[in-house]
């Protein structure tokens, strides 16, 4: 069976959700690495919602589960659940009611306010599971949403351009995220006002200054270089990131304040019109 295009499996069959699992594990203490200015969307993102007391609140695609836990404290009545593809993430999670589980399978009916950071651009196709969500979802409840915009940004296309690169296209050609990934910010506006909701859709462009060596090389290796490494031995891995590591540095050259990595992120805010227990 050859390899089809993306790192995750919306779009493999079931039998396959168990390999593409097992290649594509996530390490949260590298990801943990940038905590802080991993976690201001999830805060800039969950700001905007405006339930007072929903009573099942969903973090879907919630990683490590650290940023599920504020929702606890800002819904101390609500039972929160974080849910995550990656059985490393749920393993590290804080106590909860955290489990393994995929935004594909995911019914929203009888939650009140869902939200998911940062998970959605690992699901190629992704605008029919939104749309579902908007169905399910009872009148007074709130969607937030919030993707990375980066696909072009120098960071993934030069990673691109060298996995498609003869010397490794072979072993790399498809394995990385491509324009299916990615839905534009006015198609998440018209999903949420189709389905009957008070949209809010926004992008910010971050600047985040990062510190020490090769740090964008260090910020793709917890999230969208995954893939790439999944697919190689140790080894070639190491050479990938040596030569990727040198674009890298052309692209994002260290200033005497540090380096400079601008990250254009999409949020989607919205509320189901109608009463509910989440308004
Ligand atoms: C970049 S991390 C974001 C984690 C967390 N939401 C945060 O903001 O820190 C992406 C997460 O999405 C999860 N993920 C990827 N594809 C998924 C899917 N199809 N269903 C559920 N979770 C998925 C990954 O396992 C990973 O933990």
């Amino acid at each position: 069976m050859g390899r089809r295009r993306g790192p995750y499996y919306l779009d493999i069959e079931k039998l396959d959700i168990e390999r593409a699992e097992t290649a594509m594990q996530w390490d949260p203490s590298q990801y943990a690495r940038f905590a802080d200015h991993r976690s201001r969307p999830f805060f800039d993102l969950v700001a905007r919602v405006g339930a007072d007391a929903p009573r099942q609140v969903v973090d879907l695609g919630c990683g490590s589960g650290e940023l599920t836990a504020t929702l606890a404290e800002r819904w101390p009545s609500a039972h929160v659940r974080g849910i995550d593809a990656s059985a490393e993430m749920i393993a590290a999670a804080p106590a909860g009611d955290f489990s393994v589980g995929s935004a594909q399978d995911f019914d929203a009916t009888g939650v009140d306010v869902l939200v998911s950071n940062a998970m959605l651009q690992w699901v190629p196709d992704h605008e029919p599971i939104v749309a579902r969500w908007c169905r399910q979802l009872d009148p007074g409840g709130w969607l937030a949403l919030q993707v990375p915009d980066n696909f072009e940004a120098p960071s993934h296309a030069l990673m691109r351009t060298l996995a498609e690169s003869p010397a490794w296209s072979a072993r790399l050609g498809t394995v990385l995220r491509d324009a299916r990934n990615r839905v534009a910010p006015e198609a998440y506006l018209a999903l949420l006002l189709d389905g009957g909701f008070d949209a809010d859709v926004w992008q910010t462009d971050y600047l985040h200054l990062l510190t020490g060596e090769d740090p964008v090389l260090e910020w793709v290796r917890g999230t969208g270089l995954r893939p790439v490494l999944a697919a190689l031995s140790a080894a070639d891995g190491a050479a990938f990131e040596e030569t990727y590591a040198a674009m890298l540095r052309e692209a994002y050259p260290r200033t005497a304040h540090g380096t400079v990595l601008p990250f254009r992120r999409t949020f989607v805010v919205g509320r189901k019109a109608g009463r509910g227990p989440a308004a």
